[in-house]
C-alpha cells in the first residue's frame, strides 16, 4: 500500500487495538473473507439500489458483480450493501418524498461502516440524486455507475418513448383517437428490456448530469442497460474505484463550481428534464457550492437544443448512444464548458472526451446547426412566484410562451381529478390552468402533476396544449406549456395559494414573467383571510419532511442536510 497517501479509513476497523479488531475481522469472515483482506486493501462498498420494487434497477445484481471483478483484480475488497431504493412508476404518493430520506441512508451507511470508497449504482430517476448527496456529504472516493436505458420502444413500426408516449397515447385515448386494445398494445411494445426510461426524462438526465459532472466513466450515462457494455463499463469502475482511494480523490475535489456550471450548460443542449434544477440545487447544498435558480437561466437558457431526443425531439437514448453519447455533446461545448474540470479518471474534461467521433448528426447536431437555437430552462418571477418558477421552453408550444389568459383553479389534486372531465367545467383553449397543493409540503413531495391533462371536451377537440401552472414538478418525460416549482408553494401561502377562478395571468417566457393581474389590495384581502391546509401527516418520517423540506428554489432537501459532515466516526461501539 506504499501508493496510498495515509492511513487507510477502514485500517481503523480491522487494523486497529486487539479487542476492536478481533471483533471487526472475525465478524466479517463469516462471509468467508480470508487474511489478505485485512492486509491494508481499500474496502469498496458498492451502494446497490437494487429492489424489484424498482424496475428499472432490476439488473443491478448483475452489475454488481461486475464491480466487484474489478475492484478485485485491481486489489481491493468489495462489500455491497443495499439501501432504499425508489422506483419511480410504483412508489406513492411520490418518490421525491423520499429522495431525501435515501440520502440519509446512503450517508449514514457509508459513514458507519469501514469503506475507503464507493460505488453508486444508480438509474431510476431519484436513486441517483439521492444516492449522491449522500455520498457526497461524506466524502469518501466516490465513482457512480448507472443502469443505462432500456432499448428504444418499439411499437407498430415505429419507436415510442417511455413516458413521452404514455402521456400522448393517454391523451389520444381520452380523445377518442386511440382503442382501449391498441392503448394495452402499447404497454408491452414500451418497457421491453433492462434499464430506466430511454427518453431524455430524468433517469437519462440524472446519467447525463453525473457525466458532466465527472463523477463517472467517459460515455458511461448513454450505453444501454442491454448493452454488454454497461457491463465492462462496471467493471472499469471496480479497477478505478480501487485506483481513486489510492490517489485519494474524492468529491470535493471534483465537485467545484465549474463542475456545477458545466452541468448547467450540458442539460440545457441535451434538453434535460426540469428535475434536474431540484436535484442540482440540492447536491450544490451537500457540496457547500454558492448555486441558485438564476444560475440556470443565466448559464442555459440560451444555448443551442444540440441533442434531438424525446420528449422535446425525435430520437432516444440508444439512438444517442449510437451516434456517439455525452462525449459529443461535450466537444460541441468547448468553448462554453470548463474543459480543465477534474473528474474522476484523474484527468480533464477535455482529456476525457477528446476525439470524440460523432456517428449520426442527426440525432446530435453539430453547434452551429442545433435542434433549436434556444433550449434550457427559463427562470420566471413576477407576483405570482417570488422566489422563482421554471418552464422548459423547448417542450412548450411556442405560440403560448407569450399568453394572457383567464384562471381556471383547482383547489388540490384530488379537485383536479375530479372536475377535469367534467363537461360543465367553466374551460377554452386560451384559459390558464392553476394547480394548487402539488409542492414540497402540499403534496407533500411534490409530486409530478404539473403537467394536468387537458379538460376532457377540449382533448377531444382537438386541444393539445394550454398553459398550466403549479407548484408541483413535472415527470422529465412529459411536455407542454407547464410553468413549474412555483415559489414559495401554496401550502406555505406563495401567491399561488391567493389565485381564484376568471383571475387573469400572464405568462412572459422573453420577459421572464409571471404575473397575476389582480390589485395589491386585493390580494392583500385574500392572503388576510388564508388559512393554511391542515396537515397531511402528524408522525413519522412524512412529520420530520414537511417540518423540514425547503422550498423549490433551494432544491427541496431539508434544511439540516445542507452542508456535508465528512466520513469521520470517533467513537467504537463495544
Ligand atoms: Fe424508472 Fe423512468 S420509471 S427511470
Amino acid at each position: 500500500m506504499t501508493a496510498t497517501r495515509g492511513r487507510l479509513r477502514s485500517a481503523d476497523w480491522f487494523d486497529a487495538e486487539p479487542k476492536t479488531s478481533f471483533i471487526h475481522r472475525s465478524w466479517m469472515r463469516i462471509e468467508g473473507v480470508p487474511d489478505h483482506a485485512f492486509d491494508g486493501r481499500p474496502v469498496i462498498g458498492i451502494c446497490n439500489t437494487w429492489s424489484e420494487l424498482t424496475p428499472c434497477n432490476a439488473h443491478f445484481r448483475d452489475l454488481a458483480e461486475m464491480v466487484k471483478r474489478g475492484v478485485l483484480e485491481a486489489g481491493g475488497v468489495p462489500l455491497e450493501f443495499p439501501v432504499m431504493s425508489l422506483g419511480e412508476a410504483i412508489m406513492r404518493p411520490t418518490t421525491m418524498l423520499f429522495r431525501n430520506l435515501v440520502s440519509m441512508d446512503v450517508e449514514e451507511s457509508i459513514r458507519a461502516n469501514p469503506l475507503d470508497g464507493v460505488v453508486l449504482l444508480a438509474g431510476c430517476d431519484k436513486t441517483t440524486p439521492s444516492t449522491l448527496m449522500g455520498a457526497v456529504s461524506c466524502d469518501l472516493p466516490t465513482l457512480v455507475v448507472s443502469g443505462g436505458p432500456m432499448l428504444n420502444g418499439k411499437f407498430r413500426g415505429r419507436d415510442i418513448g417511455s413516458g413521452t408516449d404514455v402521456w400522448r397515447f393517454s391523451e389520444e385515448l381520452r380523445a377518442g383517437r386511440m382503442t382501449e386494445h391498441e392503448f394495452a398494445e402499447a404497454e408491452a411494445c414500451m418497457s421491453r428490456s433492462a434499464g430506466h426510461c430511454m427518453t431524455m426524462g430524468t433517469a437519462s438526465t440524472m446519467a447525463c448530469m453525473v457525466e458532466a459532472l465527472g463523477l463517472t466513466l467517459p460515455g458511461g450515462a448513454a450505453i444501454p442497460a442491454a448493452d454488454s457494455r454497461r457491463k465492462s463499463l462496471a467493471h472499469l469502475a471496480g479497477n478505478r474505484i480501487v485506483e481513486l482511494v489510492r490517489e485519494d480523490l474524492r468529491p470535493s475535489r471534483i465537485l467545484g463550481r465549474p463542475a456545477f456550471e458545466n452541468a448547467i450548460r450540458v442539460n440545457a443542449a441535451i434538453g434535460g428534464s426540469t428535475n434536474f434544477v431540484v436535484h442540482l440545487l440540492a447536491l450544490a447544498g451537500r457540496a457547500g457550492v454558492e448555486l441558485s435558480l438564476d444560475d440556470f437561466d443565466r448559464l442555459g437558457s440560451r444555448l443551442p437544443l444540440l441533442v434531438d431526443l424525446m420528449p422535446s425531439g425525435r430520437f432516444l437514448m440508444e439512438d444517442f448512444y449510437y451516434a456517439g453519447g455525452l462525449p459529443v455533446v461535450i466537444r460541441e461545448l468547448e468553448h462554453l464548458l470548463h474543459m480543465d474540470a477534474l473528474t474522476v479518471t484523474g484527468r480533464s474534461l477535455d482529456a476525457n472526451t477528446a476525439g470524440a467521433p460523432c456517428h449520426d448528426r442527426e440525432v446530435i447536431r453539430p453547434f452551429g446547426e442545433p435542434v433549436q437555437e434556444e433550449a434550457g430552462l427559463a427562470v420566471l418571477r413576477g407576483n405570482l412566484a417570488e422566489d422563482g418558477a421554471i418552464i422548459k421552453p423547448s417542450a412548450a408550444t411556442p405560440e403560448l410562451l407569450q399568453h394572457r389568459g383567464r384562471a381556471v383553479v383547482f383547489e388540490d389534486i384530488e379537485e383536479l381529478q375530479a372536475r377535469i372531465d367534467d363537461p360543465d367545467l367553466d374551460v377554452d383553449e386560451s384559459c390558464v390552468l392553476v394547480l394548487k397543493g402539488a409542492g414540497p409540503r402540499g403534496y407533500p413531495g411534490m409530486a409530478e402533476v404539473g403537467n394536468l391533462p387537458m379538460p376532457k371536451k377540449l382533448a377531444e377537440a382537438g386541444v393539445r396544449d394550454m398553459v398550466r401552472i403549479s407548484d408541483g414538478r413535472m415527470s422529465g418525460t412529459a411536455y407542454g406549456t407547464v410553468v413549474l416549482h412555483t415559489s414559495p408553494e401554496s401550502a406555505v401561502g406563495g401567491t399561488l395559494a391567493l389565485v381564484q377562478n376568471g383571475d387573469e395571468i400572464e405568462l412572459d417566457v422573453r420577459g421572464r414573467g409571471l404575473h397575476l393581474h389582480v390589485a395589491d389590495e386585493e390580494l392583500n384581502r385574500r392572503r388576510a383571510a388564508w388559512t393554511p391546509p391542515p396537515p397531511h401527516d402528524s408522525r413519522g418520517y412524512v412529520r420530520l419532511y414537511v417540518e423540514h423540506v425547503q422550498q423549490a428554489h433551494l432544491g427541496v432537501d431539508f434544511d439540516f442536510l445542507r452542508g456535508a459532515s465528512g466520513a469521520v466516526v470517533r467513537r467504537e461501539a463495544h
